[in-house]
């Protein structure tokens, strides 16, 4: 198939482990893929190794902390590739540390990128969807935002907010053929997790009934689920993808 007749989707945080492994994926089952960045020598490098490997991935910049940035992000990829049909709210960071060190900054970083970030793409793509009667909005939440992770009031704050939108979107946009769904991994084998100090991770990794880190092709296959058109009765739900960790 053409790149005419594939739908489109928008990775955001594109060039993380996640983002990597979802646009891999998405690819695979013969999407048109967009990958958002924010640096641009890492983003072009990235695209380059990923020609290689076989996978033709667009990229386009924008800061999703910003709305304007990301209206002007969606406006460009409606102008040189088409309209989105698929967003996956994918970019996040981490600022780890306990409220009663945590300064005013990496409280508003991570509610911003985790966050505000998820508003301001979808409000920019939401409209467009409803006009077409068809859409997938994923949001990618943590089992952070499910239970609470010490050191992460940020985070779990943003990240437990990803899916009180997703609920109430879902509900919102239902009868449009667009639907609304939240994906919250454990501890996948990221940057982001390989970060926490190793004796940390390992006690954390104790406490996982499946005994490892989740790898970055499950979450993956998960975006690509829901991604599909045959998944439209599924809509307001949290995907639990945490082998076992937290189970309620
Ligand atoms: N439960 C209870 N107490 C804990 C604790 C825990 N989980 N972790 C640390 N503490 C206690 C320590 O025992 C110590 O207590 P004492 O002072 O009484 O001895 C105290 O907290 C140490 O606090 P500090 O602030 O001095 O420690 P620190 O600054 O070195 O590190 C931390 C604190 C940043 C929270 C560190 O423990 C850490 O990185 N924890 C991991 C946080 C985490 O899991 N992040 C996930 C990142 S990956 C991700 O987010 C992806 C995803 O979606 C899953």
């Amino acid at each position: 198939m053409d790149n005419q007749n594939k739908r489109i989707v928008l990775v955001t945080g594109a060039t993380g482990g996640l983002g990597t492994a979802m646009c891999k994926n998405l690819f695979e089952n013969g999407y048109h893929v967009v990958g958002n960045y924010r640096n641009k020598e890492k983003a072009e490098k990235w695209k380059q190794k990923l020609a290689e490997e076989g996978y033709q991935i667009d990229i386009v910049e924008g800061d999703v902390c910003s709305f304007d940035s990301s209206k002007r992000m969606i406006e460009e990829i409606e102008k040189n590739f088409g309209t989105i049909d698929i967003l996956v709210n994918n970019a996040g960071i981490t600022r780890d540390g306990r409220l009663a060190r945590m300064s005013h900054q990496d409280w508003n970083d991570v509610i911003n990128t985790n966050l505000n970030s998820v508003f301001n793409c979808t409000r920019n793509v939401i409209e467009g969807m409803i006009d077409r009667k068809f859409g997938r909005i994923i949001n990618i939440s943590s089992v952070n935002g499910q239970r609470g992770q010490f050191g992460q009031t940020n985070y779990s704050a943003a990240k437990a907010g990803i899916h009180g939108f997703t609920k109430t979107l879902a509900m919102e946009v239902a009868k449009y053929g667009i639907t609304v769904n939240t994906i919250s991994p454990g501890y996948i084998a990221t940057d982001m997790v390989m970060a926490v100090p190793e004796k940390v991770r390992d006690q954390i990794v104790a406490q996982i009934p499946v005994g490892r880190l989740g790898g970055t092709h499950e979450v993956a296959h998960l975006v690509a689920f829901l991604a599909s058109d045959k998944t439209s009765f599924i809509t307001g739900a949290n995907y639990s993808i945490n082998g076992g960790q937290h189970v309620y």
